[in-house]
């Protein structure tokens, strides 16, 4: 197999294909600790993509309630055991990718491209079990700033991956990769339903419709992409806890903050498949679950996030401040400035809101 560069790991690894990365990268910031789990995103997918008969189970944006919720059920813990150790040196990752552990002995019956497992029916059925379930006493007695009880919302999507297992694992050769701005897509007229896709992506994105006999997923909301608007989920988001952007592109806000700020991070990168959504971590959770969930920069994001300085303040201002497109951004005194592809302003927002104090003979206290 080609050796290709993963960033995320820190090193090279092997996938089906040679590096062949796009001219822009569909990319995400979402921040974990603004996530209310309204699920106002999941509806907006709904409304917009899976509407019709066959895909009643399909929900190509999901919230799961962590760290008991998963959608189709148990997505992420089955594989992280079926993976075995995952350690890390530094910031280089010593495991073994999806890709690299599919020896005999772990492969499926037709010889997987990667290490993966079809989720059964039963899996799908109840897409956010154990809601709000949060994690009870901890009996290592973890204090402040981890939550002797805790809980969060992980919001997910298609994550675009750089490296997609799904498309490496389809026989029919259904999947590409966009060049133009690096989305996944699942070709209908050449897809025949054979599901390697969805043994092989480790996130579980790839979903069945029986009415079709074929697969579907998250598309990128390519249309709006096209027209310079971020995806339904993203414009959508009561939270503001989502920022769309193109990874390889020095000037948005999304490299700032993946590259250059590192709050964000990439979801289980020990998987391999180099997805593109990031999360900024929740700052309440303990940081031996987050670390295996998103790798070892957990404690320098969380660190960054909660001493932000001006720039990054600014950046998260911009979160959910229009549905258009930011490709670049600037700070301009007391305010965050968010251009479109011309360098056009398109949303200016202030960095600090300003406080509105309530008259003290207009206290509603009887
Ligand atoms: Fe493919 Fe899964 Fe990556 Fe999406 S998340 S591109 S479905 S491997
Ligand atoms: Fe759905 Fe579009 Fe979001 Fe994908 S990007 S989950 S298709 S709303
Ligand atoms: Fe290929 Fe998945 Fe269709 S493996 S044939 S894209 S169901």
């Amino acid at each position: 197999m080609p050796q290709v560069k993963n960033w995320q790991l820190n090193r090279e690894m092997e996938y089906a294909y040679q590096e062949n990365r796009p001219q822009r990268q569909f990319a995400a910031v979402f921040n974990l600790n603004r996530c209310i789990g309204c699920q106002t995103c999941t509806m907006a997918c709904k409304s917009t993509w899976t509407f019709s008969p066959g895909q009643e189970y399909m929900w190509w944006n999901n919230v799961e309630s962590k760290p008991y919720g998963g959608f189709p059920f148990g997505w992420d813990v089955k594989l992280l055991e079926m993976l075995g150790e995952q350690p890390w040196n530094g910031s280089t990752y010593e495991g073994k990718t999806v890709f690299e552990a599919r020896e005999p002995a772990k492969q499926t019956a037709s010889g997987m491209i990667a290490l993966g497992f079809l989720p059964g029916d039963e899996d799908w059925r109840h897409p956010n079990i154990y809601e709000d379930t949060s994690k009870g006493h901890n009996p290592k007695g973890e204090s402040l700033p981890e939550h002797q009880n805790w809980g969060f919302y992980l919001p997910r999507i298609c994550n675009h991956c750089t490296y997609p297992a799904c498309l490496a694992a389809c026989p029919r050769k259904a999947i590409y990769k966009r060049q133009e701005d690096g989305i996944v897509l699942i070709d209908q007229s050449r897809c025949r339903g054979y599901r390697k896709c969805m043994e092989a992506c480790p996130y579980k994105k790839p979903m069945y419709r029986g009415t079709t006999a074929t697969s579907e997923k998250c598309v990128g909301c390519y249309p709006r992409i096209e027209q310079g608007q971020a995806t339904r989920c993203i414009a959508t988001c009561i939270g503001k806890i989502r920022l769309f952007g193109f990874i390889n592109d020095p000037a948005s806000p999304v490299h700032y903050l993946v590259h250059k700020a590192k709050v964000a991070l990439p979801l289980y990168p020990q998987f391999g498949t180099e997805p593109n959504i990031y999360y900024i971590p929740p700052r309440w959770v303990p940081r031996d679950y987050l670390a295996q969930m998103f790798g070892p920069g957990v404690e320098p994001a969380i660190a960054s996030y909660t001493q932000a300085d001006k720039e990054l303040l600014g950046v998260l201002q911009l979160f959910g401040a229009t549905d258009r497109i930011i490709h670049s951004y600037k700070i301009d005194g007391e305010e965050a400035v968010g251009m479109d592809e011309k360098g056009v302003e398109v949303v200016r927002t202030a960095i600090n809101e300003k406080v509105q104090v309530r008259p003290a003979d207009r206290h509603n206290i009887t």
